[in-house]
């Protein structure tokens, strides 16, 4: 909170004024952010159909692009400590040659029309795995109805990253009913309300001066971000990485500790890293060589780079660390989106390229 009397930073002021945000945001993803855990209690409840009995598979491959692959590495991280199959997250054309009789397939595109996971679907009918399709319908909810393949039909509307809660809770009911270990509902019922109460803390109501949102928004200013989760996070510093490339149409990069104490540490070096901004994303469950890690890297990169700021899980269920971090880094790129001037929704460039890849 700001001292009586002292300087309104206009920045901060711009981030808390409505009208700002009905300018830039006329389509209204504050909206759909707020109501992300109400998406995610609905998507419990996403079946597919028909609801064909599924034998434990050897190997599970969610195969999708950008946000509709993300549902992949939230289910490895965090079932992974249960799970004695490897889920695998493809990102690209085909599958994988590990993928046959005994693997399952799940083929999630939101759209349902992205050539990638289109084609991921067709591999697994050559290659005789069982496979699914998640998403809202196009080509690829056509191809799952054509060959009678289980279909989890997700409801339309959204850009696909702001569905995560429809792309990824079906995933937790597939491999339930496929006999594969899932987090309890104690952990699932804890992550939602972790969301819920982020929901209020993180929304556009919430002042900058308490809003751990808006004031990272801040911190990182003009800065290019850097996202560092750790073993568990690893996958959501990615997912802030492409949020903040979605929304607020900036670079950002994105690592994980152990491996960049490998290769990119090096790289922290004076002037560059004077205009990076590192976001350490901590997780309360994370081992202690990782907070040291995380630590150190602070002391070797804190002199050098342009700022460094923290942010730490909520909850002590992996679902809710996972989640929380996520949904803060969705909001995050949203603020940077206002802070910069642009629409956090449209995304032309990305969609001009698909368009002309349909040729
Ligand atoms: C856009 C977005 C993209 C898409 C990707 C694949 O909001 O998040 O990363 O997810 O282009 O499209 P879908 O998800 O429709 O298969």
């Amino acid at each position: 909170m700001s001292e009586p009397g002292a300087a309104v930073d206009p920045r901060a002021a711009a981030l808390d004024d409505p009208a700002v945000r009905s300018r830039l945001d006329p389509q209204g993803m504050a909206g759909v952010l707020s109501r992300f855990p109400a998406q995610c209690r609905e998507a419990q409840a996403l079946r597919p159909v028909p609801d064909v009995p599924l034998g434990p598979p050897r190997l599970v491959v969610v195969a999708g692009m950008g946000g509709s692959a993300v549902g992949g590495d939230l289910l490895s991280a965090c079932a992974g400590d249960r799970l004695r199959v490897p889920v695998l997250t493809h990102r690209g054309y085909g599958l994988p040659a590990a993928a046959g009789p005994g693997t399952l397939v799940i083929a999630a595109s939101y759209s349902g029309d992205t050539v990638e996971a289109v084609s991921a679907f067709e591999a697994a009918l050559a290659a005789g795995t069982v496979v699914l399709a998640v998403t809202q319908g196009g080509r690829l909810g056509a191809l799952a109805a054509r060959h009678q393949a289980p279909l989890v039909r997700l409801p339309g509307g959204l850009p696909p990253r702001l569905a995560l809660g429809y792309l990824f809770f079906p995933l937790l009911g597939i491999l339930a009913s496929a006999g594969l270990p899932t987090p309890p509902p104690t952990e699932v019922a804890e992550a939602l309300e972790v969301v819920e109460a982020l929901a209020v803390e993180l929304g556009p109501a919430a002042p900058a001066g308490k809003n751990e949102a808006k004031h990272l928004a801040l911190e990182i200013g003009d800065r290019t971000p850097v996202a560092y989760g750790g073993q568990l996070t690893g996958a959501v510093a990615y997912r802030w990485k492409t949020d903040i490339e979605e929304n607020a149409k900036r670079l950002a990069v994105a690592g994980a500790l152990p491996e960049m104490n490998h290769n990119e540490i090096e790289a922290w070096r004076a002037p560059e890293a004077g205009r990076l901004h590192a976001i350490l994303l901590r997780d309360r469950g994370e081992h202690p060589d990782i907070g040291r890690r995380f630590d150190l890297l602070r002391a070797v990169i804190g002199p050098v780079a342009g700022g460094v700021s923290e942010a730490w899980s909520r909850g002590e269920g992996r679902l809710a660390r996972l989640l929380s971090l996520v949904y803060l880094g969705q909001w995050t790129s949203y603020y940077l989106a206002l802070g910069r001037g642009v629409d956090p929704w449209a995304v032309p460039v990305l969609e001009e390229v698909k368009r002309r890849l349909r040729g």
